[in-house]
């Protein structure tokens, strides 16, 4: 309470500084905010900050990391969950990482069957036609979820809140994860079964992992081809885990029926921004905008109030915990899922 440490916010939209200013109240941290991402050209502005605050779409890699130690960065306060933006091998014994590991996994999940529900029943394009005095349903026929099955990719806390609202709608459930946790499939009715099965018998899937080395691209040629024909893909993930080029050739070609993508391998240059006056030069988004059939969401599945209010004041607890001294309930460094990692042992991880 009452500190004056000061933080150095990248990335930030008003909606950013309205949560922040006012979560920032009970903590009293000298804040300021820019626009631009945190990277290369930008890492300078941190000069005088002991801790900098990124999202999603910011570049903290080797090159960054060395920038920020030498302007004496102490803490990479991430207010996100997902850290694939992060080298934290480069961060290793050089600079603190903390994030906020779950903030709303109810606000993601509820876009995702949002995305789902949308494709289905075309409300996306309905919308357009009765505005415009168009009231024929021709070409909106969708198909009763209940009694279908949904494939769930990574059951941690999105996923498994994604499975309550599937089930609420009568769908069967398969799920893969690399730790299945047979007592929470036995409580919730699902199934864990191997990839291939879940590619093969899915009417849907939809993708709640992490991005890693394991599971970039995992939406490829090959495990398209594994799939239903007409199958739906949903990814409120991370980008990467599907491969784009593989994803409009499935759709050219009928085999993949919809895409709901709240998340882009390339939406760095464009999500978050208005480019309604301008051009798109990314051809592959722009192809993908052209398909009746895939409905992009600019990475809002984050987006509620109660989320916003969460991850402001898990930052601020996040930053104050480190001055405090002492464990870090969120830190994060590349050794976490080894044994090694001292945070097994309630120490900071170096
Ligand atoms: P979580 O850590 O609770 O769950 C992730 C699950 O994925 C775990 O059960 C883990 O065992 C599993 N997993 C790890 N590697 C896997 C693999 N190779 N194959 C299958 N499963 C694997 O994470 P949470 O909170 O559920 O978030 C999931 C992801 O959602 C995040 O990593 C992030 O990328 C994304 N996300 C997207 C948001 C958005 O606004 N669109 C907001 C928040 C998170």
């Amino acid at each position: 309470m009452g500190s004056k440490r000061k933080i150095l916010f990248f990335d930030t939209k008003p909606y950013d500084r309205d949560f922040f200013d006012k979560a920032n109240k009970d903590y009293g941290f000298e804040i300021k905010y820019v626009k631009s991402h945190l990277n290369h050209n930008t890492a300078e502005f941190s000069s005088g900050f002991e801790v900098v605050c990124g999202f999603v779409n910011d570049v903290i890699d080797k090159q960054v990391i060395s920038v920020l130690k030498r302007s004496k960065v102490q803490l990479i306060a991430l207010r996100c969950a997902g850290y694939n933006n992060v080298d934290l091998a480069a961060a290793y014994k050089n600079i603190y990482v903390v994030r906020v590991p779950g903030y709303s996994p109810y606000a993601v999940a509820e876009h995702a069957a949002a995305l789902m529900l949308s494709l289905n029943r075309k409300t996306h394009k309905a919308y357009y036609r009765t505005r415009d005095g168009n009231f024929s349903i021709n070409g909106l026929i969708g198909f009763d979820m209940h009694g279908r099955t949904a494939g769930v990719i990574g059951t941690g806390k999105i996923g498994r809140c994604l499975i309550s609202v599937l089930n609420g709608l009568g769908m069967n459930v398969l799920a893969y994860d690399t730790r299945p946790d047979e007592e929470y499939a036995k409580e919730s009715g699902i199934s864990y079964v191997e990839l291939s099965e879940l590619y093969r018998e899915a009417d849907i899937i939809s993708l709640h992992c992490p991005l890693s080395s394991e599971t970039h691209y995992m939406i490829n040629e090959a495990s398209i081809s594994q799939m239903k024909d007409g199958v739906m893909l949903i990814n409120t993930g991370r980008g990467k885990l599907i491969k784009t080029e593989a994803l409009i050739n499935g759709l050219k070609s009928g085999k993949v029926g919809a895409a709901g993508l709240d998340v882009y391998e390339e939406e760095s240059d464009y999500f978050f921004e208005d480019f309604s006056n301008s051009m798109i030069s990314d051809d592959i988004l722009a192809r993908l905008l052209t398909f009746p059939n895939v409905l992009i969401t600019s990475h809002q599945g984050f987006f509620t109030r109660e989320a916003l209010s969460s991850i402001a004041d898990t930052t601020l607890k996040n930053i104050t915990e480190y001055f405090n001294g002492g464990y870090l309930v969120n830190e994060i460094c590349y050794r976490c899922e080894e044994k090694q990692c001292r945070k097994k042992l309630n120490k900071r991880c170096f």
